[in-house]
């Protein structure tokens, strides 16, 4: 899988943010100055960046449901909710 990117791998644009598992998180080393900085609290929450985790070993991440698409997901299961229950 490709990540989307529009800052090529720089830490600005935030479009390769994926969570680590807790367990697996030891495989990634520690994140640089500019993840930290970009990430802040999403550090803790498990967040990292894909373009600056340097990984050590095997790990397997999620990517995050884009906001946009997430936002569109919802209204679509809304409306058919609604439908149905109009039907019935
Ligand atoms: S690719 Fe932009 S922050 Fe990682």
């Amino acid at each position: 899988m490709t990540l989307p990117t529009r800052c090529s791998g720089k830490a600005s644009c935030l479009m390769c943010k994926v969570t680590v598992d807790e367990q697996e998180a030891a495989q990634l080393a520690p994140p640089g100055e500019a993840e930290g900085r970009k990430l802040g609290s999403l550090l803790d929450q498990g967040f990292r960046l894909a373009c600056q985790a340097a990984v050590k070993g095997t790990v397997t991440v999620s990517v995050p449901e884009d906001p946009l698409k997430a936002a569109v997901r919802r209204r679509l299961e809304a409306a058919r909710s609604a439908e149905e229950d109009r039907l019935w």
